[in-house]
């Protein structure tokens, strides 16, 4: 599909991107700047209304809709259903950033409470709790512990990844209650166009 089915907003964002990303060295720069830009992204009307018809990603899915050839840069899309309960997880070495553009979400951050020495282990603790709104955008370091709950109503976001970890590398899974870590491959990807 070419760029002129690309809803002009979503093409506008990338090309922001694509320069930050060749003007900044930095991957923690980069994704700073990335937030902020995709802080206007979830903001925008027609952003906002193309979501409406967004299909649901329950299965652990996400929807691609872009890969950047150069950069390599990600951004999925995530369509929760109601009350959807989340699991705890991260994002190997990848950086995120996580934007709100309908309902509401929670996100738990988690660290960790012992040394790492024993296999298939984890003990965690819970740090904080983020409450997001439409709007809301937050940025997760590589390997960062969280949760994202959902609202009472759909929500919809979108992520910006440094890079596409599903399919490439597996990341950590982790269980609080009986205290594990393991690793999973990550979500299903759909690719998707998002058009006006
Ligand atoms: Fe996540």
């Amino acid at each position: 599909m070419t760029t002129s089915t690309r809803l002009p907003a979503f093409e506008k964002f990338i090309q922001e991107l694509r320069a930050a990303w060749s003007e900044l060295p930095d991957m923690h720069a980069r994704m700073k700047k990335g937030a902020s830009l995709l802080e206007e992204l979830v903001k925008d009307p027609s952003v906002k209304d193309a979501a409406k018809s967004w299909p649901s990603t329950e299965g652990r899915k996400n929807l691609l809709f872009y890969e950047d050839p150069d950069f390599n840069f990600a951004i999925n899309g995530v369509v929760r259903v109601p009350s959807r309960k989340g699991s705890i997880h991260d994002h190997a070495h990848a950086w995120t950033a996580y934007g709100i553009l309908e309902g509401t979400e929670r996100l738990e951050r988690f660290r960790r409470a012992d040394d790492r020495s024993k296999e298939g282990y984890a003990k965690l603790e819970l740090e904080s709790v983020t409450e997001g709104n439409a709007g809301k955008v937050d940025l997760v370091p590589p390997f960062d512990i969280h949760a994202e709950q959902g609202g009472p109503t759909r929500s919809v976001a979108i992520i910006l990844r440094s890079e596409r970890v599903a399919g490439k590398i597996t990341q950590g899974s982790y269980d609080l209650e009986k205290q594990t870590i393991r690793q999973v491959d990550g979500p299903i990807q759909v690719p998707y166009e998002m058009t006006a």
